[in-house]
């Protein structure tokens, strides 16, 4: 189960601030939440169905009043998304939430059935409370915890509460993340710090195999010897404007367009303006001596990292290759040690791209690792960390930290070919200089957005779409499709231009919306020819470029100008169209824009 956990022992009432807490992780997930206090001795469960908001209607009704509670919402796994699968998981004596999947859970039920135990739900977590229950019997709350971390197979991160023991709570963390938060007469346990930043910006991070037991003013650690051990504590940053929609109607379109900002921010960090030149040191490896670049990701972040494959071989010597995690991680690889592997995830804590890392370290190669939230897993794991500076992204859909892979890689790029002495000093300082007109680019780019309401509506009724690009363009089909796939629900397919004639091309009928993406780039020429191609076949083009020259073909239907860019940032403006493509079609279909169905921002499982 792939969830979001909240663990707070205080002084007062804390079910409020679960709730809270609740709303911050329901990025995680959000098909059905709850919590357990304890109250006089009596575990005191309460879960819903659906959103965090339906819970507070409960406690609204029904309050809960205990001093130390577990909260959780659920990305479902094991089960379907129904009250009884909701987590926490409770007996008479204990209750848990869980992120994470036990891997052995259906032989450890069966053997509990024989021992006459008996199951309330689907899922995989209640085992974890059955056992922990059961040898509750006969030792105390930690060493029970303990030998049941013992039997279980899987990743997980656990929040414990023990109706005997009211002034505990016990976290455990094996593969999935959990941090302790702490603060005056109150500390927390939350699957991210980001839960807890609005309680506490004094942070902990469970390393692998950890253990912790909190009480209102006390937090100790254990290693997975039961050894009393130390944490170091970080004080997170505060970034500003964090969870604010402002005006707009939902996190996504204040993300989008946000872009021109958060670029401009990013870019101020990593470029000096008086000495001309990128902020980028301390490489793991010596740049000239590095042989090839992997880079890895999942989702939108896979595009970025095939964006960045085309800049790397267009800029510098190094050969690039890119994967997607969940691939990565099983194949046989041979690791170079001259090779840097990087890793580009917004949240730092996507299940198959932290494995993917841990594969590379357990090899002794050089990491490096993108990402938006520096506190991450992922961050703390690499050897080299380059941060986007984004800001929260609460939107399912990434957006604008995509477009902040795109430009701290693009940076990268340019760096590595100086340094390495890849592109002359001036063609450097061109490059370096093209930065600078990005920003406003993408502020004019936004301008497009009553025409492209206007596209949208002609998305609602079709069967499918399609998305083509050649180049550096390619990515961005890609990735437009994926926006649209997973904001409005509608088929889309994004392809190279190119590779229409061997298939594709057989699912264009009469009427069917082709977004073509075409920048005045070595391949426009080409990327015309293909979409004569699709014209001739009944495809309805939405032709988008820099190109100032109308075409004189009439049959497209649509064309849609971004500003133009140096050929190489012309991928950050050609996104943006795509984005809020998506965005509108889902508003006129009345979708959940920040929450896509079955999706969930963080993926901590594989
Ligand atoms: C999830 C999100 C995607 C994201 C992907 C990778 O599927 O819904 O928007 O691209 O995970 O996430 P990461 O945090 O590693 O970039």
């Amino acid at each position: 189960i792939m969830c979001g956990i909240i663990g707070i022992a205080s002084n007062k009432p804390v079910s409020i601030n679960i709730i809270n807490s609740l709303k911050k992780l329901e990025y995680r997930g959000y098909d059905s939440a709850g919590l357990a206090t304890l109250n006089n001795n009596f575990i005191d469960e309460k879960k819903c169905s659906g959103r965090v908001v339906e819970l507070e209607k409960i406690l609204f009704k029904s309050p809960s009043n205990g001093n130390i509670g577990i909260g959780h919402v659920r990305w479902a796994t094991h089960g379907v998304p129904n009250i009884i699968n909701a987590h926490p998981h409770s007996s008479e004596e204990v209750s848990v939430v869980h992120n994470g999947i036990i891997e052995n859970s259906d032989e450890l039920k069966k053997d509990l059935e024989g021992q006459g135990f008996k199951f309330k739900s689907q899922t995989d977590t209640e085992v974890i409370t059955v056992l922990v229950t059961k040898l509750l019997q006969n030792s105390k709350p930690l060493e029970s915890v303990f030998k049941t971390l013992k039997k279980l197979k899987g990743s997980f991160a656990l929040g414990i509460i023990f109706r005997n023991y009211s002034d505990i709570i016990i976290g455990a963390r094996r593969g999935s993340p959990l941090a302790v938060g702490y603060s005056n007469e109150e500390n927390y346990l939350g699957s991210d710090s980001y839960a807890l930043k609005s309680m506490t910006n004094k942070i902990s991070y469970l390393d692998d195999g950890e253990l912790c037991v909190l009480t209102k003013n006390n937090v100790e650690f254990y290693d997975v010897n039961k050894k009393k051990i130390n944490k170091k504590i970080y004080t997170v940053s505060d970034d500003e404007n964090i969870s604010d929609k402002g005006d707009y109607k939902n996190f996504m379109s204040k993300e989008i367009f946000e872009q021109s900002e958060t670029i401009k921010k990013c870019l101020s960090e990593y470029t000096d303006s008086l000495k001309k030149d990128i902020n980028i040191y301390n490489f793991p490896i010596e740049p000239k001596k590095i042989n090839k670049i992997i880079l890895i990701g999942c989702g939108t972040a896979y595009h970025s990292c095939l964006v960045a494959k085309y800049w790397l071989e267009e800029l510098t010597t190094i050969d690039a290759e890119i994967d997607i995690a969940s691939e990565f991680r099983y194949r046989n690889l041979k690791f170079n040690s001259n090779n840097l592997y990087i890793f580009v995830s917004q949240s730092g804590e996507t299940a198959d791209t932290a494995a993917a890392l841990d594969i590379c370290k357990k090899n002794n190669v050089k990491t490096c690792s993108i990402v938006n939230v520096v506190e991450s897993t992922i961050a703390r794991n690499s050897d080299w960390v380059l941060p986007i500076h984004a800001g929260p992204e609460i939107g399912v859909a990434s957006t604008k930290a995509f477009l902040g892979q795109l430009i701290v890689l693009y940076i990268l790029a340019l760096k590595l070919s100086t340094i390495r002495g890849d592109t002359d000093k001036k063609i450097y300082s061109i490059n370096l200089n093209n930065l600078k007109k990005l920003p406003e680019a993408i502020k004019n780019t936004f301008k497009l957005e009553s025409e492209i309401q206007l596209i949208a509506k002609e998305f609602l009724d079709a069967k499918g779409s399609m998305f083509l690009g050649r180049g550096n363009s390619f990515p961005i089909a890609l990735e437009g499709a994926l926006k649209l796939k997973e904001l409005s629900y509608l088929h889309a397919e994004g392809y190279p231009a190119g590779e229409m004639k061997h298939g594709p091309l057989a699912l264009i009928e009469e009427g069917l919306p082709v977004i073509v993406i075409a920048p005045k780039d070595k391949y426009y020429e080409k990327t015309l020819s293909n979409t004569q191609e699709v014209i001739a076949r009944g495809g309805k083009i939405f032709f988008i470029t820099d190109n100032n020259k109308r075409l004189l073909s009439t049959n497209i239907r649509f064309r849609l100008k971004v500003p133009h860019v140096d050929n190489l940032l012309s991928p950050l403006l050609l996104t943006i169209p795509l984005q809020l493509l998506a965005y509108h079609v889902a508003l006129l279909k009345n979708c959940d824009i920040d929450k896509p169905r079955n999706l969930a921002k963080s993926v901590t499982v594989e």
